[in-house]
């Protein structure tokens, strides 16, 4: 799934997903999962740098799409 053509996606990138982290949303609302499961799955956080996950929650909380552990 990709963002509305008249969307602007000029959330932060995520090196570690390869995504980001409104393609990281999308996946999640295609798919919700707990933050730390999301981590695996959705993004590469889990297995990466880890240097945007605080990031990344605070985005996911902002737009609704944050369940916790
Ligand atoms: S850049 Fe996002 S976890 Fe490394």
């Amino acid at each position: 799934m990709s963002a509305a053509p008249e969307e602007v996606d000029d959330s932060p990138y995520c090196c570690c997903s390869a995504a980001t982290f409104m393609e990281i949303l999308e996946r999640q609302r295609a798919e919700p999962l707990p933050f730390m499961e999301l981590l695996m799955v959705h993004a590469g956080c889990g297995g990466g740098c880890g240097s945007c996950i605080d990031e990344l929650e605070a985005y996911l909380r902002q737009h609704d799409a944050y369940i916790e552990d």
